[in-house]
């Protein structure tokens, strides 16, 4: 991703820019394991022993020397566009060729007599309102030629050309349009791209546009580290695409998905060998964890982003695996949520009622000693959203909360309530609240609420799908097995914890054993759980 600036020019740069580095104009060029990695994709999907390349919006060539470095093309076959001369300027004169142009508009039919066997980019990201100056628009609006197709009807005017009113259109699809337009019937197109293009319900009309003249061979996340740094924080996505001239006639490829993985501080290159690895045994076949593979049918009118079908298939896969228990719904006696008050925040009131909230919630349980009190009988009160001992909380969206599924079971005697983006599940007899906590974290649970919350944005989970998660019934007495254990295990260290680190992390340690033992339960892997773990908490002094 990069930008150019508002002017007809590009403003000069202060200085070099460097790899991985923040430059002027946000002109981020990709880091040297992630071009490596864009090549190992390419060479999976159609092995070739010569390329010819093209890269638009070219950088300082990373893409192009990546892939000459590498073997997957030489030099002689490969040409990179790029607008800002000074970028030009401070490339060495030993890389691939590029040249001087702005590869939205120059060298059409230079490059169309090229007939690129495989055009690769990290184009621009960004509204066309910020990215596109006023002479690139002069001529989007006056050449046939240029791209605006993807757009869709949205940025096209009575006349048929386009107008992009309001400046929101992604600059980056015109990129991917003229790639797509560029490369030879059966080439690839192997893009990286925000997280929007992928996702967002107003780029369908882009995705629909690219489906109708080509594949989705591969949609990977790519590691949020791999675009954070001084400046720069995006989310991206390599996509790999097979130009196909007659789309319908040419039986669609299952896509490739993966799902974006971690990659702590100097961790990225390990982090994408093992995703390259991972790849190679998805396309032989293989199941691998966090990934899916998606028939070409299913893709028509829909997101592409592989969070939302690993979650769609993972779902699928853990509810076939709880076929026979019971939905959540069925034990519901009330399903409620905190108010939600608009006008400012809630006045503390010190003798007042606890109001429960996300931050209330560690791992091991509540805090409900640290919660807000608020007056009682008022709006953030009300009787509807009372709590009582038993009940199950649950946050009801934000990465920090539900995210970290962090669930809890009301403790106290003492009456409180909940605060906003906080549910409250009040059970009927038959389902222990603990062993629900215990079984919404583990494997199956965690697994639903995780495929659920998969969505654009914040995570969310909504009442209807509270409802529909399948819940394993195990007997009474062995789901009273796991409240005793909670209560005698982890609950005396999860008290402490607020005063000593040390408890906290013991606590988590118990509980999570607890969570492992339910999840080999639930696999058949252990025997019923009647009584309570051995307890270790005498094993521990603060
Ligand atoms: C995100 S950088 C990526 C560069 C390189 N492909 C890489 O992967 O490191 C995007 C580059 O596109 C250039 N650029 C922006 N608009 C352009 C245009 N219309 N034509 C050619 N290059 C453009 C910017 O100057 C910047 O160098």
């Amino acid at each position: 991703m990069g930008a150019i600036a508002h002017s007809d020019q590009v403003i000069p740069a202060a200085r070099r820019r460097r790899r991985g580095h923040t430059a002027p104009h946000g002109q981020f060029f990709t880091l040297t394991e992630v071009a490596r990695f864009l090549w190992h994709v390419v060479e999976m999907l159609a092995p070739a022993s010569q390329r010819r390349v093209i890269d638009l919006a070219a950088g300082d060539g990373i893409l192009l020397d990546e892939g000459c470095r590498g073997g997957f093309t030489t030099r002689l076959d490969v040409l990179g566009l790029e607008l800002d001369a000074h970028v030009l300027h401070a490339r060495s004169a030993e890389g691939a060729r590029v040249e001087a142009g702005d590869g939205l508009l120059d060298a059409g039919q230079r490059l169309s007599d090229w007939r690129a066997d495989v055009a690769v980019g990290n184009p621009p990201f960004g509204r066309s309102r910020d990215l596109l100056t006023d002479g690139q628009r002069r001529r989007l609006l006056a050449e046939p030629a240029a791209p605006h197709q993807i757009w869709g009807s949205r940025a096209v005017g009575q006349d048929g050309r386009f107008t992009d009113p309001a400046g929101n259109c992604r600059v980056e699809e015109l990129f991917l349009e003229r790639a797509l337009r560029l490369v030879r019937s059966g080439g690839l197109v192997a893009y990286i791209l925000s997280d929007g293009v992928l996702s967002n319900r107003r780029e369908q009309v882009a995705r629909d546009w690219v489906g109708g003249q080509a594949q989705l061979l591969a949609a990977i996340a790519l590691p949020a580290s791999a675009f954070r740094r001084a400046g720069l924080n995006a989310l991206a996505h390599l996509i790999v695409l097979r130009r196909v001239p007659e789309i319908d006639m040419i039986p669609q490829p299952p896509a490739l998905m993966m799902e974006r993985r971690h990659a702590g501080r100097g961790k990225l290159p390990q982090v994408l060998e093992a995703m390259r690895q991972d790849l190679v045994r998805l396309h032989q076949g293989q199941d691998v964890t966090g990934a899916a593979v998606v028939s070409g049918r299913d893709l028509g009118g829909c997101r592409w982003d592989p969070g939302f079908w690993v979650g769609k298939q993972t779902l699928a896969r853990v509810r076939r695996d709880l076929d026979d228990a019971p939905e959540l719904g069925d034990f519901i006696e009330l399903l409620t949520y905190g108010p939600i008050v608009t006008g400012g925040q809630p006045v503390p009131v010190v003798d007042g009622i606890a109001s429960i909230r996300q931050g209330d919630f560690a791992e091991t349980g509540l805090h409900a000693s640290r919660s807000l009190r608020v007056l009682p009988d008022s709006a953030h009160d009300p009787r509807r959203s009372r709590v009582r001992a038993g009940d199950v909380l649950l946050p009801r969206s934000g990465g920090g909360a539900l995210g970290r599924n962090r669930v809890a079971v009301y403790e106290e005697d003492e009456p409180a309530n909940i605060g906003c983006f906080v549910d409250l599940i009040r059970l009927r007899p038959g389902l222990n609240p603990y062993y629900l906590w215990i079984f919404l974290r583990s494997r199956l649970g965690w697994g639903q609420i995780r495929s659920l919350i998969n969505g654009v944005g914040t995570p969310n989970i909504s009442f209807v799908e509270i409802r529909s998660l399948r819940v394993p019934l195990l007997g009474l007495e062995e789901q009273a097995a796991y409240e005793h254990a909670y209560v005698e295990d982890v609950r005396p260290l999860h008290r402490q914890s607020t005063g000593s680190h040390e408890a906290g992390q013991f606590a988590e340690r118990q509980f999570q054993a607890l969570v492992s033992r339910l999840d080999a339960r639930l696999a058949d892997d252990c025997p019923p759980y009647r009584a309570s773990l051995n307890s270790t908490t005498h094993s521990f002094s603060p």
